[in-house]
């Protein structure tokens, strides 16, 4: 790879801020200063910039654990956006596998890799989604039944894919609803449309698991961290 390519590739400077750090003299290969950015490295060298030691950047898989007010968007918005939260290099190159709405909290699957994400995002894949959901009312009967069935939502023509909900007992000190919720699609809204379907309100949504990735209870709210390589493979 010429060396100009690597420096661009592997911090944040692109290739013309690059070639103005090499001429400079600001590169350093095997502890050589080198100007010339057409300078083809070999494996296994040691570059350098200011002093800094440089490796390329990789295909990249990360959790991160959503807290509320941000947005999942790439772009800015009204809200900041989960990529904030990152400090990684070359972050317009990441994307959202998964989004969820601006108040809902907990799992989010940060990546560059397409057709991994797409496996994780298509209907088709039917890749499970768990859902921690507080609601405002208790749960009718048989609502179990009904999202089994899979649920009209306003304004759409095909029902939901079967969805299992599992009604968890109220703690000793509070009486807060609250119920598990496994989907395999991400429709717009989905999971607050669902309830309301159910004549119910979601008051709190948080994602904790996708497929075999549970997230890490050691991320605090805004935390991240990597992906180990069994759960990129899982998915
Ligand atoms: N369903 C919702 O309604 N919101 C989310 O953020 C995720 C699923």
């Amino acid at each position: 790879m010429r060396l100009d390519r690597f420096l661009s590739e592997s911090t944040e400077l692109t290739r013309s801020l690059a070639k103005k750090a090499l001429h400079r003299g600001e590169v350093e290969v095997d502890g050589d200063v080198i100007k010339n950015a057409a300078f083809k490295l070999g494996e296994e060298q040691d570059v350098r910039w200011m002093g800094a030691p440089l490796a390329l950047v990789g295909v990249r898989y990360l959790m991160l654990n959503k807290p509320s007010g941000y947005e999942c968007t790439t772009r800015p918005g009204r809200y900041p956006s989960v990529v904030e939260l990152l400090d990684v290099t070359k972050r317009e190159r990441l994307h959202i596998a998964g989004r969820l709405d601006v108040d809902t909290t907990g799992l989010v699957l940060i990546t560059e890799d397409g057709q991994w994400s797409h496996r994780l995002t298509s209907p088709k894949r039917r890749c499970d989604k768990h859902y921690l959901v507080t609601l405002a009312q208790p749960l009718m009967e048989g609502a179990e039944d009904r999202l089994a069935a899979g649920l009209m939502l306003e304004k759409e023509d095909k029902p939901t894919l079967p969805a299992r909900l599992e009604r968890l007992p109220a703690s000793d000190e509070d009486d807060v609803i609250q119920a598990r919720l496994i989907i395999q699609e991400g429709r717009y809204h989905q999971i607050k449309r669902m309830f309301a379907a159910l004549d119910n309100e979601v008051v709190a949504l948080h994602r904790e698991r996708i497929g075999d990735i549970v997230l890490d209870s050691a991320l605090a709210p805004g935390e991240w961290r990597e992906l180990s390589e069994a759960q990129i493979a899982s998915i």
